[in-house]
């Protein structure tokens, strides 16, 4: 579904870095593990301001379009296609984790948020923004499927290791490409390993 998505010239959403990224970025430290990364657009930003970029996804069309953007913008990101469901990061290794617009099932999520947790350095910091379940009845973008959308205490409950720096749900203007585009429920988590 990803690979036929993103097999189009345009950027589905966009070149420019997810807007709740952007205003928070000077708090994450590398190396990055962006989860998700489809197109490039965020890895390619932090790239940007020096940090080094791990950037997974399932769809290699998608990694193949961040790699021609980070190419366009005199910038290295790595890039992997993987399976998130199967994905096994290197403890310890990271400074940050982003997951932007992340919707994955909570079958996936129970195996992967341990292994995120695990992989982030002490005191690292997760940046998460994903639509909320309210967002269900909206017709702005996300899944629908209410087991993919996140809630505050879904968040509480998969990062039992970080201690919330920020962690709410709101409703903002989402003009991410054609896929996110309009006032949307979102939850924003920012949160640190806890020693
Ligand atoms: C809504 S897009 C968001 C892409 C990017 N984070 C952004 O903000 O532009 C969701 C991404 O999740 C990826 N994805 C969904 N399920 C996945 C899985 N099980 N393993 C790896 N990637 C997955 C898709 O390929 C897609 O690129």
């Amino acid at each position: 579904m990803w690979d036929q998505r993103y097999a189009v010239d345009e950027y589905i959403y966009g070149t420019e870095p997810n807007s709740f990224l952007a205003e928070h970025a000077e708090m994450l430290r590398g190396p990055v593990l962006s989860l998700a990364e489809g197109e490039g657009r965020n890895g390619v930003f932090l790239a940007s301001l020096g940090l080094k970029v791990h950037g997974v996804d399932g769809s290699n069309v998608g990694l193949v379009k961040a790699q021609a953007l980070a190419r366009s913008r005199g910038v290295e990101i790595q890039t992997e296609v993987a399976d998130l469901g199967v994905f096994e990061p290197v403890a310890n290794y990271y400074g940050s984790v982003v997951s932007i617009f992340a919707h994955l099932p909570s079958a996936i999520r129970e195996k992967l948020y341990p292994l995120v947790e695990r992989c982030l350095k002490p005191s690292g910091i997760i940046l998460l923004e994903a639509y909320s379940e309210d967002q269900l009845v909206c017709d702005t973008g996300g899944p629908k499927d209410a087991d993919m959308l996140m809630t505050l205490a879904k968040v509480e409950q998969e990062f039992p290791n970080c201690e919330p720096i920020l962690l709410r749900k709101l409703e903002r203007e989402v003009c991410e490409g054609i896929y996110h585009n309009g006032v949307a429920s979102v939850v924003q988590f920012i949160g640190r390993k806890k020693p």
